[in-house]
């Protein structure tokens, strides 16, 4: 079992990786305020663990009030919250009952911001069975919901006790899901981590092949990174840089998730495509070379990601872009790469080389 820990003072927590976790309630145990847990998951992930997770937990002691939401990023909104509140409630769970996520990053980010809201918050573990939850959503404490409006925008900070990422779960993972969670995995290589580029260009194959000692390390070293860059950047308050960096191409991408509507495009693929348009107007300010660029395309294509974006029209993009959580006075903030590996926030770009990105993006 591999083992780091989120360094944010009294609110530290350990991430733990490994096979078997799933059922581990030994360790969940201490972690419990009282023994009572209320395990929310989705009909697809539910018949997979929850049984296995719930009966351990069960013969500890642990009373366990089963949530199941129905599946998909389309039911991470206000409904899907209701439905875990009217539970609670139902149930009478109090204060001291530890809401366990157990699914991806939609389950995660739901059940997250239940726990951040239920009778003003309640303590919350994460068992992301993800690659893309394992990597990302299950590390640094942010919930939330989507609007129609725009990704993400009804959410809070509150951050897990315990993350226990399962890799055996992954075993089960459709391939265009796993392929998805790379496109976070490459991420972190762009944004600050050179030689882990290097590592996935030279390890994607056997990634993809599920090879569990190459996703075990990809995943420490994905939750090392993150790790470091929440610790430093708590709540992305930081005026440049901080952990804003975390969101290349998240700008674009959510723009592509919203306008094709929640679960057309995956969360990954729309950030993949997304990271090729932060690239190539990197590339445009003079910052990467075509052979950078070329260098990603080929690295998201290997990992089986779209590297074109959706054709939804350049003024279509700005308009759901301008709604991004990074936009200050009006001014949209993106995150570019100034050579790979080293990723900051830009508020400068002209908007008729944005537009060219985007043009050129979505007919290559
Ligand atoms: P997801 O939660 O929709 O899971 C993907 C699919 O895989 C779902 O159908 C799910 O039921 C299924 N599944 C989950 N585990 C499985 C398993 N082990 N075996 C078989 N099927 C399994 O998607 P995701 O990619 O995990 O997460 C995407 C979401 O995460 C988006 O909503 C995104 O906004 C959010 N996100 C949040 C953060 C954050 O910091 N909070 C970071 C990145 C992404
Ligand atoms: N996924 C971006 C962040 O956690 O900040």
């Amino acid at each position: 079992m591999r083992r780091l820990n989120l360094e944010l003072a009294e609110r530290s927590y350990p991430i733990l990786i490994g096979g078997g976790l799933v059922s581990r309630a030994d360790i969940i145990l201490p972690y419990l305020r009282n023994p009572r847990v209320a395990l929310v998951s989705n009909t697809t992930v539910a018949p997979l663990y929850m049984d296995a997770l719930a009966e351990a937990l069960e013969k500890l002691g642990v009373g366990v009030t089963p949530i199941i939401l129905p599946d998909g990023e389309a039911h991470k909104n206000w409904e899907s919250l209701n439905l875990i509140y009217d539970v609670l409630l139902a149930t009478r769970c109090d204060r001291g009952t530890t809401i366990v996520a157990l699914g991806g990053g939609v389950i995660g980010d739901l059940a997250g911001f239940a726990a951040a809201t239920y009778q003003r918050g309640v303590p919350f573990i994460q068992v992301p069975t993800t690659l893309l939850s394992q990597v990302d959503s299950s590390v640094g404490g942010k919930t939330g919901i989507n609007h129609p409006r725009g990704k993400n925008m009804v959410g809070a900070f509150w951050q897990p006790k315990l993350v226990l990422a399962d890799t055996d779960t992954l075993k089960t993972l459709p391939d265009r899901e796993l392929s998805a969670g790379m496109a976070e995995v490459i991420k972190y290589g762009l944004i600050r981590d050179l030689p882990f580029l290097g590592w996935l260009e030279a390890n994607m194959d056997g990634l993809l092949a599920r090879d569990g000692d190459l996703l075990g390390y990809a995943i420490e070293r994905s939750c090392v990174n993150k790790a470091e860059v929440v610790a430093a950047d708590e709540l992305e308050t930081a005026r440049e840089g901080g952990r804003a960096l975390l969101n290349l191409g998240h700008t674009f991408g959510h723009a592509i998730e919203t306008g094709m509507g929640y679960g057309e495009w995956l969360h990954g693929e729309a950030v993949a495509a997304g990271t090729m348009m932060a690239v190539e107007l990197s590339r445009r300010l003079g910052w990467l070379s075509a052979t950078d660029v070329a260098r990603v395309r080929a690295l998201m294509q290997r990992a089986g990601l779209p590297v074109k974006g959706a054709d939804l029209g350049a003024e279509r993009y700005l308009e759901l872009m301008s709604h991004d959580k990074k936009v200050v006075a009006g001014n949209l903030r993106l995150i570019l790469l100034k050579g790979l590996g080293n990723a900051v926030t830009f508020a400068d770009a002209p908007r008729e080389e944005i537009v060219a990105t985007i043009e050129a993006c979505c007919r290559e």
